[in-house]
């Protein structure tokens, strides 16, 4: 029951779509027509307005957060439902089913969850994003180097063995959803942070 209770309320909470929302009210249009189509904080950067980037990164990580903290709350801080729920708000952003399950690459709400589930894994995986991003001014790549870490952060470190499992299970479909993103850094062509066109 609760495990259900975590699912459902963290698709729930996660398939908000903040990029697209906030784009929208802000007169700026389909976020899903411009650079890469995403709907995440980078591409909103590259509408040139840094606040909705920025708001979009809290709000997106916010949920995951949010998701993970109420269940937490809801069942006396216990790891499976927490997991559950923290991937749940994942799956919720990378397919809503408002948006016909096309929905964003799912880097903002996997650090806000792993934040709530673990807030020193959560910690290292925002760290090795920044330090990835600001040698080298990729935002997919900082994102695969972060998430590729933090199953093993959080299994090495801290024995989270189902904390772990959602979090590798996260890690798989950042990378499936990062597949255009893979081909243009192999060819050298993705674009920076910043940059305004693909
Ligand atoms: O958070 C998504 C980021 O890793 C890539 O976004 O728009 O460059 O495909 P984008």
């Amino acid at each position: 029951m609760m495990l259900f209770l975590a699912l459902v309320l963290g698709y729930l909470l996660g398939s908000i779509p903040f990029g697209l929302v906030l784009t929208k009210l802000a007169g700026l249009g389909d976020i899903r027509a411009i650079g890469s189509g995403n709907i995440g904080a980078t591409n909103v950067l590259r509408t040139g307005r840094k606040d909705l980037a920025l708001a979009t990164l809290l709000l997106d990580s916010g949920k995951g957060a949010i998701a993970v903290v109420l269940i937490g709350l809801i069942t006396g801080w216990t790891e499976a439902p927490m997991a559950v729920a923290g991937a749940a708000a994942f799956l919720g952003h990378c397919f809503p089913a408002w948006l016909k399950f096309k929905g964003g690459k799912g880097v903002a709400t996997f650090l806000g969850t792993l934040l709530a589930l673990n807030f020193i894994a959560g910690l290292v995986a925002c760290a090795i994003w920044l330090l990835t991003a600001l040698i080298s001014r990729l935002s997919s790549l900082s994102a695969l180097v972060a998430a590729a870490l933090s199953p093993l952060v959080i299994y090495v470190g801290f024995g989270e063995t189902v904390t772990a499992l959602a979090v590798l299970f996260m890690t798989i479909l950042i990378f499936i959803r990062h597949r255009a993103n893979i081909e243009r850094l192999i060819a050298g062509t993705e674009p920076k942070i910043g940059g305004k066109k693909e």
